[in-house]
């Protein structure tokens, strides 16, 4: 296990962070009697079934069976791994995790590695930058100024040069066997296969690229040139994941928190022109195309995506790939456009050609979904031939079943059977019916009750019922089933007294025992809470009496045969009292 990160502080994060402010900050929650509920974020549907419990500080569906503390909707709802989690929460919180070492000398943590490569990341970024700053006759800053960048813009960014040396970083940074790991972890420095390392980064003008936070995770990098390629880009990292961040987003978040709508573009120097001309909601990918995560990512941050391409061929296939990864995410709410600008252009070039009035009014132009869907669909397509209009119907309808929104389903249906000739949409329907992938249900098995399993659940969903156990080292002498568990819950409990389900649950993340207690932490057994207290020590109370009178009968049966010893004799004894007081 790398990842050591002390466990009182990941339950001290989930301490202070309320589940229901956190997840209500994301999507939207009502409140219910005890319970918040709200449509679930992780699958389709049109009546809630995604519950919020306070007190358990946990979360759970009805639906597709999703669950957990704040730390798992950070998992699952904005796709970071467990240390990125701890590493969001403890950001909120203004904690500096380092500071919680669980032994001093241990360096191999892996929150410490990823914070290392940040603070090198700055660094880097600090030595190419001042290539920029210090010497204005640099060519990399007369090129910027030529381009019609400004010195602010150019020091807002942090854009820097990488000089045209194959060592200019081993020259700047001293460059000790640690640090070196880093600088090829990081991408900065090449290995190559004698063991050499040489700069990646030659002659080129840096973009420093933020992750969320704010931090430097990576860099794009543009020749002075023409030869190719025109970009490179630091490799995936652990800090650099292109398939999940944008150049610009975090200088946008720092404008708007919900902005209304984001302009999607392709090239860093785009973001950087359009903020120079004050249009602050634009963002790029990184030399990649545009994933399910980006699109995911930009959905929780605007209801309103515009994607911008320039209107030639290649421009016309990148944004009908965008769109069809982009229709299972169109929610009622949410939408989706195109702007096509003319060929070549982009909108570095078009804004300083047009301004930002016109420049705007193309966005605001901007092609719904519908009409690029169509003209896309219908181009080279006959809708007087029967052929055409039965492949029409096969292309369209797949896809618009992907669309989970019923408004833009049906509108799009609508259209459909108007340009089919099958205006009437039940006829439709059936049509739709046959390609419609029938999505089968999770099947949530219910719960057999068992003494044994309320018992958990009762204790699991109130940590504090601990208190009113009398003692359990007589549990300890028997074997029942379930009887392991609640043993172990209950030394959890007692060892960390202040713990809501939650955190409690935590402690089991990658152990086998998290399944069935968060089955039983979830169970809606129906015990009232004014009941719960009573009904768990009468279930106490009667596994106790059970296990005395099997241990009776064994001496009692003993005796018979061979006898008692006097301590069996005194054990006997204490059992026939303790039995008859019930
Ligand atoms: P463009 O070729 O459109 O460049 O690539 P640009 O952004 O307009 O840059 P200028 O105006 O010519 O300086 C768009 C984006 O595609 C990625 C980069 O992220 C770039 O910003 N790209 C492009 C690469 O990753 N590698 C390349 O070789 C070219
Ligand atoms: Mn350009």
């Amino acid at each position: 296990m790398i990842n050591k990160i002390p466990q009182h502080l990941i339950s001290e994060l989930l301490e202070k962070t309320d589940i229901i402010n956190f997840i209500s900050s994301r999507i939207s929650v009502k409140k219910k009697g005890k319970n918040y509920y709200a449509l679930c974020p992780f699958h389709q549907e049109k009546t809630p079934s995604f519950i919020v419990n306070q007190k358990k500080q946990f979360y759970y569906c009805f639906g597709c069976n999703a669950h957990g503390n704040v730390i798992d909707f950070l998992m699952n709802y904005e796709h970071l791994n467990f240390v990125e989690s701890i590493e969001t929460l403890s950001i909120l919180h203004k904690y500096n995790i380092l500071y919680y070492k669980t032994n001093p000398t241990n360096t191999n943590n892996a929150y410490e590695k990823r914070n290392k490569l940040f603070s090198l990341m700055k660094t880097i970024t600090d030595i190419y930058k001042q290539n920029i700053t210090t010497n204005k006759n640099n060519e990399a800053y007369i090129y910027l100024i030529n381009r019609g960048l400004n010195p602010q813009i150019i020091n807002e960014f942090s854009i820097g040069f990488a000089p045209k040396e194959w060592n200019y970083i081993s020259k700047n940074i001293t460059i000790n066997k640690t640090n070196q790991q880093e600088l090829i972890d990081s991408g900065i420095l090449i290995e190559n296969n004698q063991g050499y390392t040489y700069d990646r980064f030659r002659n080129r003008i840096i973009f420093p690229i933020k992750d969320n936070f704010g931090r430097i995770s990576g860099f794009g990098a543009r020749n002075l040139n023409n030869n190719k390629p025109k970009y490179i880009n630091s490799p995936e990292t652990s800090i650099f994941h292109k398939s999940k961040q944008l150049y610009g987003f975090y200088e946008m978040k720092k404008k708007y928190s919900r902005p209304n709508k984001l302009l999607i573009v392709e090239g860093y120097i785009d973001v950087i022109t359009l903020v120079q001309f004050n249009i602050f909601y634009a963002v790029a990918s990184l030399g990649t195309s545009i994933t399910s995560e980006h699109i995911q990512l930009l959905f929780r941050t605007t209801n309103n995506i515009i994607y911008c391409y320039d209107g030639d061929q290649s421009g016309t296939k990148a944004a009908w790939r965008t769109l069809k990864i982009s229709l299972p995410y169109i929610t009622d709410g949410k939408s989706i456009k195109f702007v096509f600008l003319p060929h070549n252009e982009d909108p570095d070039t078009i804004i300083r050609q047009e301004g930002k009035i016109a420049f705007e009014n193309r966005i605001n132009q901007a092609t719904d979904l519908s009409i690029f869907f169509f003209k896309k669909l219908l181009h080279n397509i006959d809708l007087s031939s029967i052929e055409d209009r039965s492949y029409l119907s096969a292309k369209a309808i797949p896809l618009i079943n992907l669309i989970p929104g019923e408004t833009m389903r049906i509108y799009l249906k609508q259209i459909l059977g108007n340009k089919l000739g099958i205006p009437d949409i039940n006829q439709l329907e059936t049509l739709f019916f046959k390609y419609k992938k029938i999505k089968e249900n999770k099947n949530i098995t219910p719960i057999k009750q068992t003494k044994m399993r309320i018992l958990i659940a009762l204790l699991i969903q109130n940590p504090h019922l601990v208190a009113v156990i009398p003692s359990i080292k007589i549990l300890k002498k028997v074997q029942v089933k379930g009887l392991t568990l609640f043993i172990q819950l209950v030394e959890t409990c007692i060892k960390h007294k202040t713990l809501n389900t939650g955190q409690i649950l935590e402690l089991y993340r990658n152990t086998h025992e998290l399944t069935i207690l968060v089955k039983l932490a979830t169970w809606d057994h129906m015990i009232t809470d004014n009941q719960v207290k009573n009904v768990f020590l009468d279930i106490l109370t009667n596994i106790y009496n059970s296990i005395l009178e099997t241990r009776h009968n064994f001496l009692i049966n003993k005796e018979r045969k061979i006898g008692l010893n006097n301590n069996e004799k005194y054990e006997l004894w204490s059992i026939n009292k303790k039995l008859a007081k019930t």
